[in-house]
């Protein structure tokens, strides 16, 4: 059988497959399901310095082929992430795990990664510079090179361990976003969030979402996806996540072909609750079938010759 272990910034992961941010909760009520040490990692529940109680309902709204969330990052804040959150997971889940972290001011990432870095089962820092759902914080810093830097390099000086940063498709160019991350210390990017959408409602003839927008995710987002993990392998030196529209182990290799080193599976979760088993299950046939013998040699494949 072959290998899918991956390496990811110097750490090491089973196989490439981990639940992105948002769609898995703080991963310990998976556990109830099935054995969750088969992931490769898990991006929890994306967290800010303060509580959050999140945007009005609706929130949710289902499209063809994806759906739209306005979420406006839910959580109980850095410290109560901390104490109560990350024990109840560390039961039930013994790998590292991706810490995702928002700000509304550079402050707020800094001071939400000082809590969170006290926690040794924390394996990277994923900050979140493109969350569409918010006012004056997220996609405001992924959106400008200047901010995106900004952002990059004060995270990276409070802590050690490595820092990916999540960038956002709502943007003309993410490879210039890319490179500025880069340029200021990131030690690896994850791409793509959601982009942004909208539904109306034909009897209300009113916007769906009570906040007007969300971040589409889904199947149909795959293709940009993959284009945008190219582009960026091409433009950086530095490990990329791939996400976006990834619900089999073919979407897997499919992306890390593209330049990813590993991936995030986000909105199956929310249709399927053992898409990520599923797909690890699957990995195995599906590598066999392509002749791939060590998953971890295929990352850029797609850009030899
Ligand atoms: O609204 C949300 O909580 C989503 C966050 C994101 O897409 O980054």
């Amino acid at each position: 059988m072959g290998s899918t272990e991956v390496t990811l910034c110097g750490v090491r992961l089973d196989n490439p497959v981990i639940p992105a941010s948002g769609t898995f909760g703080f991963g310990y009520e998976f556990a109830e399901l099935y054995d969750i040490n088969c992931l490769g990692s898990i991006s929890f529940k994306g967290t800010t310095i303060e509580p959050r109680f999140g945007n009005p309902t609706p929130r949710i709204a289902e499209c063809e082929a994806g759906m739209l969330n306005s979420v406006g990052l839910q959580n109980p804040g850095a410290e109560k992430v901390l104490t109560e959150e990350l024990p109840r997971l560390k039961k039930v889940f013994k790998k590292p795990l991706m810490a995702n972290v928002s700000g509304f001011s550079v402050k707020d990432y800094t001071a939400a990664v000082e809590i969170l870095d006290r926690e040794d089962a924390i394996g990277w820092f994923e900050i979140n510079i493109s969350c569409p759902n918010v006012h004056g914080g997220g996609l405001a810093f992924g959106t400008s090179c200047e901010n995106a830097a900004a952002v990059t390099a004060a995270v990276k000086k409070v802590t050690k361990k490595p820092v990916l940063i999540k960038l956002s498709p709502n943007v003309t160019d993410i490879t210039e976003i890319a490179k500025a991350c880069e340029a200021a210390g990131a030690d690896g990017l994850s791409l793509i969030n959601t982009l942004l959408g909208m539904r109306i409602d034909l009897k209300t003839k009113k916007p769906v979402l009570a906040n007007k927008a969300g971040g589409f995710s889904g199947p149909a987002i795959k293709p940009v996806a993959v284009r945008m993990v190219y582009q960026v392998y091409e433009a950086v030196k530095i490990p990329i996540v791939g996400m976006g529209g990834i619900s089999t182990a073919e979407d897997v290799i499919e992306m890390m072909l593209a330049g990813a080193s590993a991936v995030e599976v986000g909105a199956a979760n929310l249709a399927e609750p053992f898409a990520c088993k599923n797909i690890i299950e699957d990995l195995p046939r599906v590598m066999q079938k392509y002749g791939i013998d060590n998953l971890k040699d295929i990352t850029g494949g797609a850009h030899n010759g």
